[in-house]
């Protein structure tokens, strides 16, 4: 029997984003699947419901579309979205195939409601980093995006300019941008502050991404500290000790105080964001400067970062970001639909659901199926004894 996968509307607050674009739909139509959109879910992208009902999609109540979908795509899921998503709770059926963000590793107590109610849930978070899943890898597609938009942030945010302009009324010199991170947002925040002009530079733990900063034309920081230890498996890092952290403050200190930006985008898979900015360091650096801390949802690379707020503090504009791919929903959209299609097209064969449980992607990805967690990861996390669901501090 031909699957039909559900669109509704993102419900999560100051969510733009829609899980499926017209123009993907059309794709999935194409590989003989069905396809209903809840009204209006697309309008906040810039997608109307004329362009999919074009694409021969149907349109439908949120009932309808949880009620006749096989597949239900999402940008945030229940864990990623725990105040509004709960109301979904009740309309899931045993069987049915969900798929979004979802915090996994934090959002436990979310993770069993959705063992509870019968679904098979794959999160978006735990497409594993190898290359036949990179078209499926929708948190690198929207770490460029952060990347991206932490940088104009800062752009309008600080009184200079980015680039060196010569004009009759003098020289003004470049500003200084340094990016701390360079992993798929830090390597998009540099591209795109030289893009505006900016002199960049930038430190990570892992040397590995010496070359690919330097290719930017950017100059890569080397600190007198050994941070051979942080380099993880898939081009992510690995949490150091409290004395490493204490060091590379030390050292960042003095790079910091030159800057009029820094961007911090540092984080480790499933652990709380690792201090690199304490409020001394901020104090330290001139008045007029910007932080941008994109890690701001994970509890933040500055100590004084307040998530979803724009703090001043001694002069220094701290920002704290929390969904900057939604504030660029429209091509954010069509990246996330183009993940999701790339993971629908392991999912289904001839139009029908059927999960190779054996495949990495498959196993890493799926928290939940017939009534269990079943996660390899998030397993021992849910039964811990002691373990609170739902408590932890970091985000996935
Ligand atoms: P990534 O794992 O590709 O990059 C993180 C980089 O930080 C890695 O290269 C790692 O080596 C580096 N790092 C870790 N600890 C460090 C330390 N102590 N010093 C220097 N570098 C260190 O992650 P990705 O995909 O680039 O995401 C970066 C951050 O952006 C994450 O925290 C993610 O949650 C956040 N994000 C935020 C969004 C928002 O709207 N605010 C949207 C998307 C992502």
């Amino acid at each position: 029997m031909t699957a039909i996968v559900g669109v509704p509307r993102e419900t999560f607050p100051g969510e733009r984003r829609v899980a499926l674009t017209p123009r993907a739909c059309e794709t999935l139509i194409k590989a003989k699947l069905g396809i209903i959109v809840e009204h209006s879910a697309g309008l906040a992208a810039g997608f109307t419901d004329e362009e999919y009902a074009k694409r021969g999609v149907r349109l439908g109540t949120r009932a309808e579309v949880f009620a006749e979908s096989g597949i239900i795509v999402q940008a945030r899921s229940v864990g990623a979205n725990p105040d509004h998503g709960r109301a979904d709770v009740p309309l899931f059926r045993p069987g049915q195939v969900v798929i979004g963000f979802g915090d996994p590793l934090t959002s436990l107590r979310e993770d069993l409601t959705l063992a509870q109610a019968g679904v098979s849930f794959f999160a978006m978070e735990l497409v594993p980093r190898i290359t036949r899943a990179q078209a499926m890898d929708a948190l690198s597609s929207m770490a460029s995006i952060a990347g991206y938009e932490a940088v104009l942030l800062a752009a309008s945010a600080l009184p200079k300019m980015f680039p060196m302009m010569m004009t009759a009324a003098g020289t003004i010199t470049p500003a200084k941008v340094l990016v701390l991170g360079a992993g798929v947002a830090g390597l998009q925040a540099i591209a795109t502050a030289r893009r505006l002009g900016a002199v960049v530079s930038a430190y990570d733990l892992r040397s590995a991404v010496k070359e690919q900063i330097e290719s930017l034309g950017a100059k890569f920081v080397v600190l007198d500290l050994d941070a051979s230890a942080g380099e993880g498996q898939g081009g992510y890092a690995k949490a150091m000790d409290e004395a490493f952290y204490n060091r590379q403050r030390e050292l960042l200190t003095e790079v910091l105080k030159e800057q009029d930006v820094v961007i911090t985008t540092a984080a480790v898979p499933g652990r709380k964001a690792p201090i690199l900015v304490t409020a001394q360091m901020a104090e330290a650096m001139a008045p007029g400067s910007v932080i941008v801390d994109i890690a701001a949802e994970r509890g933040g690379n500055c100590e004084l970062t307040r998530a979803g707020e724009t703090i001043v503090h001694h002069g220094v504009t701290i920002i704290g970001p929390t969904n900057l791919p939604s504030s660029k929903a429209f091509h954010a959209s069509q990246m996330y639909a183009t993940n999701i299609v790339n993971l629908l097209k392991l999912l289904v064969k001839d139009g029908a659901v059927a999960l190779n449980l054996e495949d990495e992607i498959i196993r890493e990805s799926l928290v939940t199926h017939e009534g269990k967690v079943v996660q390899p990861r998030i397993v021992p996390l849910v039964e811990a004894p002691g373990a609170k669901p739902g408590e932890e501090s970091a985000k996935s």
